[in-house]
């Protein structure tokens, strides 16, 4: 821990935001052994197979009629990259989770072939991760639009009967996302045996939504499943749908007054030591065309952040983030999670509390101080 306290701290400034992009001032390298008691435990790959979607929701970027990375052949193409990353982490995380991810997955014009698919590849990435030495399961991430619900739970219940953990994913949003009669019918249907959690992104429209309190059904949710609230990845032209730091400080308080157990905020109220939150020392994201980077998504550059982007190690940004915030003498380090670098380090969001939301966030919930903007 000495050893972390020889980091010099840089003040925030807002003329450095006007800078082309600021230098962490130490190396990766260095950054990644002051970070090891925080780094996450467990590992993820994060597997978009393709961006195609049958829906549109306000805050998605993906492009919807894209049909890459669709066939059986571009998802197989895919493995030997998968491959690569199980080698490298193994013996280094306790278990890794594949994320699938589209674009929808369940669109039921495909849905027989895509499950045959998916069932092949995810065998195959299972005898490659057990090769490495992995303990790991597999989430799908839907919007629960679909009809064919049997064919899912085949899916589910092959991959069950051959040991690979396989559970669903829920996506719910109080703003932004078309979500007719039937998505309520399946999610009753395959109850909490199936569904591992309901996600939700805290954009500045759901944090408003959130915060009015008057759904009813996302009560029922929170009382039946376990809930996650991510944090928005922006993207150029949606500035406005960036929270700005007050706007995030508000919706953390109003979930530990309110619904304390949403994760990942539910770890910062009951735990005295927490891993950040951000898996990206651990992750593999992969595109449909079958592209890499560290963090979402493949079409950033350095127009989009202040500290100098690389696409392939977030590193950098974590730095920044220590650096300006003073992370590494705050007295709620072990606590905290950090933030998402990636929307923290976002050109145009916006800083608008003079001291880290999070301190301001942890003050609150151990010390009762409430934040007060001057
Ligand atoms: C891209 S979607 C694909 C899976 C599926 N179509 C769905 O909606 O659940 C994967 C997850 O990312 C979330 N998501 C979409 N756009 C996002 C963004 N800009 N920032 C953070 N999460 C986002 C979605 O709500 C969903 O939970
Ligand atoms: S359902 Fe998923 S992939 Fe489709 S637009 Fe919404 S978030 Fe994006
Ligand atoms: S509370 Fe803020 S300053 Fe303290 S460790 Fe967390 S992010 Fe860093």
């Amino acid at each position: 821990m000495s050893q972390l306290l020889e980091i010099p701290i840089v003040p925030i400034s807002q003329a450095k935001l006007d800078a082309p992009f600021e230098e962490p001032s130490v190396s990766k390298d260095v950054t990644k052994q002051l970070l090891e008691t925080k780094r996450p435990v467990n590992g993820e790959i994060e597997l978009t197979l393709f961006e195609n979607c049958n829906i549109e929701c306000d805050f998605c970027h993906h492009d919807k009629q894209s049909v890459v990375g669709l066939t059986r052949k571009e998802m197989f193409a895919k493995l030997p990259t998968i491959e690569k990353f199980l080698k490298e982490r193994a013996g280094t995380v306790e278990y890794m989770q594949v994320n699938m991810v589209g674009g929808e997955l369940f669109q039921d014009r495909w849905l027989d072939r895509l499950c045959d698919d998916y069932t092949d590849l995810l065998k195959e990435i299972a005898r490659i991760a057990r090769q490495y030495g992995h303990r790991f399961q597999v989430v799908w991430v839907s919007n629960f639009l679909f009809a064919g619900k049997e064919r899912i739970k085949q899916l589910m219940d092959d991959l069950r009967a051959d040991d690979i953990p396989s559970y669903l994913i829920v996506s719910y949003d109080f703003e932004g996302r078309p979500m007719s009669g039937r998505y309520r019918k399946n999610i009753k249907w395959f109850g909490p045996e199936y569904i591992l959690s309901i996600n939700l992104v805290g954009t500045t429209d759901s944090i408003k939504a959130f915060m009015e309190d008057k759904d009813d059904y996302f009560k029922w949710l929170y009382e039946t499943f376990p809930i996650y609230f991510d944090d928005y990845i922006p993207d150029r032209g949606f500035d406005h749908l960036c929270p700005s730091d007050s706007q995030m400080y508000d919706w953390w308080v109003f979930v530990a007054d309110n619904y304390p157990k949403i994760a990942p905020m539910r770890d910062l109220i009951e735990n005295d030591r927490n891993q950040m939150h951000c898996l990206s020392l651990n992750k593999l994201t992969v595109f449909p065309d079958g592209s890499t980077a560290n963090c979402r998504w493949d079409r950033y550059d350095q127009r989009d952040f202040v500290t100098k982007y690389e696409r392939h190690d977030n590193a950098g940004m974590m730095q920044r983030f220590m650096d300006e915030n003073g992370c590494l003498s705050c007295e709620y380090f072990n606590r905290c999670g950090f933030r998402c670098y990636t929307q923290w380090d976002w050109k145009n969001r916006e800083r608008d509390m003079g001291m880290c939301a999070m301190k301001a966030f942890f003050n609150y919930i151990t010390k009762g101080e409430k934040w007060e903007s001057s």
